[in-house]
């Protein structure tokens, strides 16, 4: 049943490419615009929201982070993520107009479902992403968009994370259709361009034997470190999460900008750092910005594994080590930045010596408070 594959996990990484493309299936027509149908909210309800606020747990909350700057972009509606386990205790200001988009991979996880109970008390919509039909859920939600992954064995989130970010790219496109904005040229070339995804994402899978060099290697480090900027720091929050969950390490994501803030403390000799370098297209900025990030890292004696675009050659000289992912715009990248951190989570926990597919203390859903 693992088709051929050692774990479970290792062939749900595998499988991602159709699970994205499943995701995207039917959902965008030839003339590039999207439906949704099982969206259930009318174009009335759509167009007088004035806030999102995307609940989630564990990795599926990264999925959100990723959602909101999509959502914020392309929509131009204020959007907050926040865990699903603190949501209702903080007395949040939501209300009619406000969109709550609830996502589980299981949709079973007892904070999720608690929260987005809480938000639908105080008159809020509900929008379900869930990969699991007939779940808790997307039956309590007033509409629902489901993910095509496919069943998901690993407890740790794989595959199941790329469609939640593809359906979160496909809401916040559908969003803007609806509402139309000053970025409707730009959202028909991204419609275009997550239509290619599968295939890049099937692309990235051949940097597989990298990552599997890199953390024979790395695995006897004390702790990893990962940095991102913009999509690449919830990136960065998930593959640290996915170290931890599988090898058992001390592993922290950190937006890069944040590390002077405080954590570049933690920095020593040899300390891995594995860096999401944004696209260089179009954002030369943000670009520019991590490059100096890595020279702070490397001057404090880091050894630095950069995840960078294909052709993307400044990034060159302060790498240690470089794992090239196929060029896509930056609000996209996460469909491939991620792949390369899932393997190397894998393959430092089988180095160790560890059970990949079922982690000590972990469930695959969680349906406790
Ligand atoms: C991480 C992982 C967990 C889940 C979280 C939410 O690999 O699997 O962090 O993402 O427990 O679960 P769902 O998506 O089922 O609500």
């Amino acid at each position: 049943e693992k088709g051929g594959y050692d774990t479970f996990m290792a062939k749900e990484i595998a499988e991602q490419p159709k699970a994205v493309s499943d995701t995207l299936l039917g959902r965008i027509g030839t003339d590039g615009r999207l439906k949704l149908d099982e969206m259930r909210l009318t174009d009335a309800e759509l167009r007088e929201v004035d806030k999102v606020v995307v609940i989630a747990c564990g990795t599926a909350y990264h999925s959100g982070m990723v959602a909101k700057y999509a959502i914020e972009h392309w929509t131009r509606i204020p959007t907050e993520v926040e865990l699903a386990s603190e949501f209702r205790y903080r007395d949040p200001v939501v209300g009619p107009r406000t969109l709550v988009i609830a996502i589980s991979q299981s949709g079973e996880t007892m904070d999720t479902i608690m929260a987005l109970r809480f938000a639908r008390e105080q008159g809020a919509k509900v929008l379900a992403i869930c990969n699991t039909q007939g779940s808790t859920i997307p039956r309590e939600s007033d509409a629902v968009v489901y993910t095509y992954a496919g069943p998901e064995v690993a407890v740790a989130s794989t595959k199941a994370f790329l469609t939640q970010i593809v359906a979160c790219y496909l809401v916040a496109l559908y969003v803007a259709q609806v509402r139309g904005n000053k970025y409707g040229d730009e959202i028909a070339a991204v419609v275009r361009e997550l239509q290619d995804m599968p295939r890049k994402v099937d692309l990235v899978l051949d940097t597989t034997e990298e990552m599997k060099r890199i953390a024979d290697e790395l695995k006897d480090a004390p702790s990893v470190l990962f940095i991102g900027r913009h999509v690449g720091f919830p990136v960065a929050l998930e593959g640290a999460l996915k170290l931890k969950e599988l090898a058992y390490m001390h592993a922290e994501g950190f937006a890069a900008g944040e590390l002077k803030h405080g954590p570049i403390a933690l920095l020593e000799d040899g300390v891995p750092v594995i860096v999401v370098v944004p696209s260089p297209a179009g954002r030369s900025v943000l670009h520019e910005k991590i490059i100096s990030n890595i020279q702070e890292v490397r001057a404090r004696g880091a050894r630095t594994i950069v995840i960078a675009e294909e052709g993307d050659e400044a990034v060159v000289p302060y790498a240690d080590t470089i794992v090239r992912i196929p060029a896509c715009p930056t609000l996209l990248q996460p469909l491939v930045a991620t792949v390369p951190l899932q393997v190397f989570a894998a393959a430092m926990a089988t180095a160790k010596g560890l059970d990949v597919d079922q982690p000590r203390n972990l469930a695959k859903s969680v349906t406790v408070e």
